[in-house]
């Protein structure tokens, strides 16, 4: 039951880069500006790093553990470290179902950043007025074509990236498209901040005003942390079956958790200079921003210079959409990977599999903005249902037994022996990520659920 060293990541950077990949996302350029706008800049922004360090950072360590230490897939090491325990290993189920729920769903927000790729290559944005953006948006998500055929667009990239394998086709991938995302994040940064009302925009993200604070801000700075560093789900222990044995897992973990928070961060310092620049619009406009609000500012910002205008909003979409793929791909991976390595299917035959399964459930999703509007299930459309099972049951579940799991049923030796990579390393954090793992990510985990069911406070 060993794994075929030449399937794994090729070099450390590449397992860096491709783990980054999946962190980077929506999550960092469209939730994280909506989150922040709506629960008020700095504050959320100061919760939000918090949550980073103290609780997903050592969720993403813990999944390493357990994925590398297993070298084949999630299922297998489960099953594994928990010496076929009857209930524990049944966790390997998780990244399986929850891989093909949240790529249904995120594939259709996906797609609406090709549609609006495109409509910013054909400079189809220009000389409109406010409203029309809106109308345009509700116009185009509520279709029941066009958002599907941009789905099955995402769907079938991703499909052919991941069948193409760990190393030709995730890892190469997320070579060639995170550095061109890091480059156009840095040209756009640049841009914005060189606005007029650029001030007022890094004001809002950097001085926080502890006044806007709830319980629901903690809550969703926490939610947040989970989906964008994708942990909870068993997606980073995935990838961590296909790391070396010499990758030292803390300071991977680390320096993802720093990538992903400076992408997220600078997508603020491109968001926000940009909203405040444009006299009446204010950065609290939810999940339309992206797609809403922002098309209007990049027009009325540089509408003296239509060609920035032009090439501003074609960037932005642009690494909205790779953003989106190197995420997607990991989805994927996660599902894929287990029919693959456990039923013995090829790699293509696992990945056309699961993407077919995801056509449908994502396609649900899809219509829910239009055709499906009607139907609700617990009160919700498909889409919300995704979300809300996914990012707040699935994710700080999973977090929790992921933790428990390695912290109190795998024995201690295992975490030493993969944090220092038997003995080879130093890692003076070895005591703290134990404590993290062990007392703290559960408690507050089980506190903010409990919390959030309206049983306590
Ligand atoms: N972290 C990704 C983002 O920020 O967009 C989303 C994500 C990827 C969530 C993979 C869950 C996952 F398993």
């Amino acid at each position: 039951m060993k794994a075929h060293p030449q399937s794994g990541f090729s070099s450390k950077i590449g397992a860096i880069l491709a783990t980054a990949g999946s962190a980077v996302g929506l999550g960092n350029v469209w939730r994280f500006p909506t989150e922040t706008g709506a629960n008020g800049g700095a504050a959320f922004l100061l919760i939000y790093v918090f949550f980073m360090i103290f609780l997903a950072t050592p969720i993403m360590i813990a999944e390493f553990t357990i994925g590398r230490h297993g070298q084949k897939d999630v299922f297998h090491s489960f099953a594994v470290m928990s010496r076929n325990h009857r209930l524990w290993k049944y966790m390997g189920f998780l990244p399986v179902v929850a891989g093909i729920l949240v790529l249904s769903y995120y594939a259709v927000v996906a797609g609406w950043t090709f549609e609006y790729a495109y409509t910013a290559g054909i400079n189809g944005f220009a000389g409109k007025s406010a409203s029309q953006y809106a109308q345009d948006f509700s116009l185009f998500i509520s279709h029941p074509l066009r958002p599907l055929m941009w789905m099955f667009f995402i769907l079938a990239l991703t499909f052919v990236i991941v069948a193409l394998g760990v190393q030709k086709g995730i890892e190469r991938g997320a070579k060639v498209m995170m550095p061109v995302l890091f480059l156009f994040l840095v040209i756009l940064a640049v841009c914005s901040l060189s606005l007029p009302g650029a001030s007022s925009g890094i004001d809002f993200l950097f001085h926080p005003d502890f006044s806007k604070v709830t319980g629901s801000t903690v809550l969703s700075a926490m939610g947040q942390s989970f989906f964008t560093l994708s942990v909870g789900i068993c997606c980073l222990c995935t990838y961590a079956c296909y790391f070396r044995k010499d990758i030292n897992l803390v300071s991977n973990g680390f320096s993802v958790a720093v990538i992903d928070t400076m992408v997220a961060v600078m997508s603020g310092i491109i968001i926000f200079p940009a909203v405040y620049s444009v006299p009446g619009l204010s950065p609290d406009a939810g999940p339309s921003l992206v797609f809403i609000t922002l098309p209007n500012v990049f027009q009325h910002v540089f509408s003296g210079v239509p060609v920035i205008a032009y090439i501003f909003s074609l960037l932005f979409y642009l690494l909205l959409v790779m953003a989106a793929l190197t995420s997607s791909i990991s989805m994927l991976e996660m599902s894929a990977s287990y029919f693959h390595a456990e039923k013995s299917m090829s790699r293509p035959v696992a990945c056309a599999g699961v993407s077919i399964i995801c056509l449908f459930l994502g396609a649900l999703c899809s219509l829910s903005f239009g055709p499906l509007k009607e139907v609700q299930l617990f009160h919700m459309g498909f889409f919300d249902l995704f979300d809300f099972v996914v990012a707040k049951l699935f994710m700080p579940i999973g977090g929790f037994l992921t933790c428990v799991f390695l912290g109190w049923v795998v024995n201690g030796k295992v975490m030493k022996a993969e944090l220092t990579n038997n003995g080879s390393l130093r890692q003076p954090l070895y005591p703290l990520l134990r404590f993290l793992i062990r007392y703290f990510v559960p408690v507050c985990i089980l506190l903010i659920f409990i919390h959030e069911l309206g049983w306590i406070g």
